[in-house]
């Protein structure tokens, strides 16, 4: 699996399930500017991979601005830094020599039919791969996104998902792209708000992975609500450390804007589904993406009832098993979180 991330706390989440699932050989992770500028998400990326123990896996930095537009990022949604309150030492890797667009091209090159690609930011990078390489999709062996919004209403514009609408043009041309360039190869599998706003991480989940690492940890609430300081042993773990500061930030957030106290987990949900399709259920559909000006800008405009009588791009994830997911969220990475119990941070 090749990531594409602009971490960013659910990527950060997700970057520690792809760490923590065993069927996942990490060959790279790229990075796009989006939640927090790019050389601040190459950081992050970097960090939480040595937190998980996985300096091993290169890390290449992309594209710093989107295609056309300017970069926004969204600090208020991730924190400065792009990880909550939480806060971790420096990486000590270098970043690979090759930039992200490279990455992935040489990387599928290097291994025909064999790479699953799972983008989790804004398409910039992999719209650069495409324009190099338009016959990318038949090198990889699939395609993963997390980004739209469906049938679903956006959440960053009230018809625009955050990752389409920072770079709509990326978005527009990968779509396009893979249908020009796809012929044997299977249909990109894009989970959108619709079923990634049901897989809600709340304090209680929280205490679940405290508990599976092996911690003594306060009621889940205190987990969510209160100083890490104050929660024993969990400020002793530094993977619980961490998920617990950065996720207490995104709880606030939702509490603010989706009247829950707890958040979507939208990005590990996309790199579960890529394991295991079988938590969701996929339409596949006609999509384009609105680069206008207007209202509807970066909107993803779904032709679920075959009006324009064009081929299917993507298959559009309709459905999802949210309680699995999560339920296997806690399991994998609480497992992980007790494997690195003693290391020092
Ligand atoms: C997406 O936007 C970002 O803020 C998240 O990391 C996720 O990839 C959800 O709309
Ligand atoms: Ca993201």
């Amino acid at each position: 699996m090749v990531l594409d991330v602009d971490t960013g706390i659910d990527d950060a989440l997700a970057l520690l399930y792809a760490c923590a699932s065993p069927e996942i050989e990490l060959v790279a992770v790229t990075c796009v500017g989006g939640n927090v500028d790019a050389r601040q998400v190459a950081e992050n990326t970097r960090a939480v991979l040595e937190l998980a123990g996985r300096s091993d896996v290169p890390v290449a930095l992309g594209r710093e601005q989107p295609l056309v537009k300017r970069l926004k990022t969204s600090t208020e949604t991730h924190g400065p830094r792009g990880i909550g309150y939480a806060e971790l030492p420096p990486a000590h890797k270098a970043l690979a020599a090759d930039d992200a667009a490279t990455r992935i091209i040489e990387t599928a090159r290097s291994r025909p039919g064999e790479v699953t690609l799972v983008t989790l930011g804004p398409l910039t990078n992999l719209a650069v791969a495409l324009e190099r390489e338009p016959t990318l999709p038949g090198l990889l062996g699939g395609y993963v996104l997390m980004g739209g919004a469906y049938r679903a209403a956006g959440n960053t514009t009230p018809t625009s998902e955050w990752n389409v609408y920072v770079d709509p043009h990326a978005a527009k041309a990968v779509f396009a792209g893979w249908a020009a360039g796809a012929d044997a190869a299977p249909r990109p599998l894009a989970l959108g708000l619709d079923v990634t706003e049901q897989a809600r991480f709340v304090p209680e989940h929280l205490r679940h992975l405290a508990i599976r690492a092996g911690v003594q940890p306060l009621d889940g609430g205190a987990l969510g609500r209160v100083p890490i300081e104050a929660v024993g042993s969990v400020a002793e773990n530094p993977v619980l450390r961490f998920i617990a500061d950065a996720v207490r930030f995104y709880f606030e957030f939702h509490a603010r804007y989706d009247g829950f106290y707890g958040a979507f987990i939208h990005d590990p949900f996309a790199v579960a589904a890529a394991l295991d399709r079988s938590l969701v259920r996929a339409q596949p559909v006609f999509v384009d993406v609105e680069t206008g000006r207007g209202l509807a800008h970066g909107m993803t405009v779904a032709d679920f009832r075959g009006l324009k009588h064009r081929q299917a791009n993507l298959d559009v994830a309709v459905e999802g098993d949210a309680e699995a997911f999560i339920e296997r969220y806690v399991e994998r990475v609480g497992k992980l979180a007790a494997g690195r119990s003693g290391v020092a941070r």
